[in-house]
């Protein structure tokens, strides 16, 4: 029975998913069905700063460690989610952040990257080094995320900094600057993505090392358009920069979709085809990754925006509650075989 990693590596790719390290204890089906369908994971939470220092320079990394050997011994790559992020930090780094200098600042920032990626290097291939730097819906002419502690207590040039120090920590991983609203037809999509280009601009311009961009593709089809042609711009334009590209947390949101199970399954499926079709049309784009594999586990089902008032399961996941096959996988399976 092939996977959907087989079905990837077809056109050189690959499949992958975000996984919890207690389910992949705790669920030998779910365990199973990661085995079977990826080779490539991604850590749900358990490489965020909250859940790996929660005491300054204390680490926990049992976690994390839980989901590398895992994909060491069924042979899979790993990614690292996540070095910067304005959130899912440890309560004490933001005090210490504003009562540091400027140096200790970034000493701040920098440590995390530096114990991480030296932990894993060798496992983990590539990192989101800096998350969701970008939100121009918080009024800045350059769109950058004012509610960052990291943009607030070093300016934009926290991302240069990050950069550099994972390129010197680890020369062999691939470095992602990764956002989400990247992917629809909106005007919210297309100030994030006009905010997001110019970012790239200013950064590659200043020589930072960056490899690749993460489009986390979190579609939610009921209350945005898709269009083809506006994506597959976006696309040629990153990859325009030289930088390879990666689909790093797909899901689709069917709340506000027809009543009927059935139904949204094969909408949800028809969407999910036609991002993807765009998607692996670019030849950057190395890999898709969704942001779990089973409509067991999905965010999306307890995500006040999107879950269901009635406390159904969203469906946007390519396996059902019970791990079996939906018209969503037939639709990835058949884009990458497609591409
Ligand atoms: O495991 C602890 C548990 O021990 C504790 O009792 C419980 C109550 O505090 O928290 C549990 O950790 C939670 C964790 O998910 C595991 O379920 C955290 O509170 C909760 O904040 C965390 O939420 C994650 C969220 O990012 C914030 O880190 C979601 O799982 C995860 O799906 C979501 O993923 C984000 C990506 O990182 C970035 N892109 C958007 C995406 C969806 O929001």
């Amino acid at each position: 029975r092939y996977g959907l990693a087989q079905h990837a590596r077809r056109s050189g790719r690959h499949f992958g998913a975000a996984v919890k390290s207690r389910l992949l204890r705790e669920d030998t089906g779910f365990r199973a069905a990661v085995a079977r369908e990826c080779d490539v994971v991604v850590q749900e939470y358990e490489l965020k700063r909250g859940t790996t220092e929660p005491k300054q320079g204390k680490y926990d990394f049992s976690g994390a460690d839980q989901i590398i050997d895992f994909a060491q011994d069924h042979g899979m790559r790993a990614r690292g989610h996540a070095l910067v992020w304005y959130a899912a930090n440890p309560p004490w780094l933001e005090p210490a952040l504003k009562s540091a200098s400027g140096r200790e600042r970034q000493r701040l920032m920098t440590s995390y990257i530096d114990v991480a990626m030296r932990r894993y290097a060798g496992r983990i291939s590539e990192w989101d080094v800096v998350n969701e730097a970008i939100e121009p819906n918080q009024g800045r002419a350059d769109g950058m995320r004012m509610d960052s502690m990291w943009m607030k207590a070093l300016g934009e040039h926290y991302i240069d900094t990050a950069f550099h120090t994972a390129r010197e920590t680890d020369g062999r991983a691939t470095l992602f600057l990764t956002d989400f609203g990247l992917e629809h037809d909106s005007p919210r999509c297309e100030r994030r993505r006009t905010a997001l280009l110019k970012l790239l601009d200013r950064l590659l311009g200043r020589g930072v090392p960056i490899d690749a961009v993460g489009i986390q593709g979190h579609l939610k089809p009921y209350k945005e358009r898709f269009s083809e042609r506006q994506f597959a711009d976006f696309l040629r334009t990153l990859s325009g920069y030289g930088l390879k590209l990666s689909i790093t947390e797909f899901d689709i949101a069917d709340r506000g979709g027809p009543p009927s199970p059935e139904k949204r399954d094969r909408e949800v499926a028809s969407i999910a085809k036609a991002f993807l079709d765009v998607s692996l049309d670019n030849p950057a784009m190395g890999s898709v990754l969704c942001w779990g594999l089973s409509d067991r586990y999905s965010w999306l089902s307890n995500f006040p925006e999107y879950k269901w008032p009635d406390g159904q399961l969203s469906r946007g996941l390519p396996l059902d509650a019970r791990m079996g096959r939906k018209p969503l996988w037939d639709a990835i399976a058949a884009a990458f075989d497609a591409a």
